[in-house]
């Protein structure tokens, strides 16, 4: 078995890296922004505003109405929210701001644990998030802080959303990602920042190919040494 944490801010390519290196290592990719997401979504649904959605008070009596599954059918993630698969709708822009406010409340991020450590046991995993290498998997075989300039960032995060057809402005886009990283590096509870034992990688200037190449010579590193 091996574990692999990916920490890092919005646009880094995180996810689409992580499961390109999961296909080609054979092994499970852990999204874990879709949980945060998930417990933000289900906020919105239920009238907290962004400001009310960062507070305990309002979010401590909501988890216990809501229930989160992490299911994987034919390789792929999907969360289940009260039995229900909420496939793209976590991926909406204003929900990126709703998952990063209910993310720096305790009981949201204690909601969320055990069920993050649990799948990692089971299987050899490539796991994506904030605070993986600190937190979730602080004995992870290969920790990565993946990051890019903003604008990198921005654009990348830009062109995903636009192929899914939302609409956005990229300058929306990257006053957006620069406000959230703000708020996720600077929070207090499981801030994202890298474990002392993560390699930093910075891929402003790499490819796609090139970002998967170099997490795959550390597994391939790893496992030959
Ligand atoms: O990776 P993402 O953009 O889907 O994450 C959405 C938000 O969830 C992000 O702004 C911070 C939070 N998050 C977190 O606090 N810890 C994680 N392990 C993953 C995400």
């Amino acid at each position: 078995m091996i574990s692999i944490a990916i920490d890092g801010p919005g646009g880094a390519g995180k996810s689409t890296i992580s499961k390109e290196v999961a296909k080609r290592a054979g092994i499970v990719y852990v999204d874990t922004g879709a949980l945060y997401r998930t417990v933000g979504y289900y906020a919105r649904e239920h009238g907290a505003s962004v400001e009310d959605a960062k507070t305990s008070e309002v979010m401590t009596p909501m988890l216990e109405n809501i229930t989160v599954e992490l299911v994987y059918e034919n390789g792929t993630q999907h969360v289940y929210l009260n039995g229900e698969d909420l496939g793209d709708k976590i991926r909406q822009p204003d929900i990126s701001m709703y998952a990063s406010a209910v993310s720096s409340v305790p009981s949201v991020r204690a909601f969320l644990l055990e069920t993050q450590k649990e799948i990692a046991r089971r299987q050899s995993v490539i796991m994506d998030g904030r605070d993986i290498g600190t937190v979730i998997l602080p004995n992870a075989d290969i920790k990565v802080f993946l990051t890019a300039s903003n604008e990198a960032r921005a654009q990348r995060r830009y062109n995903e959303l636009t192929a899914k057809g939302v609409k956005v402005n990229y300058e929306d886009v990257l006053r957006e990602l620069i406000e959230r990283d703000a708020a996720d590096s600077g929070r207090d509870i499981a801030p994202a920042i890298a474990a002392p034992d993560a390699i930093i990688f910075d891929n402003s200037d790499y490819t796609f190919e090139q970002s998967v190449e170099f997490i795959m010579k550390l597994i391939n590193e790893k496992i030959g040494g």
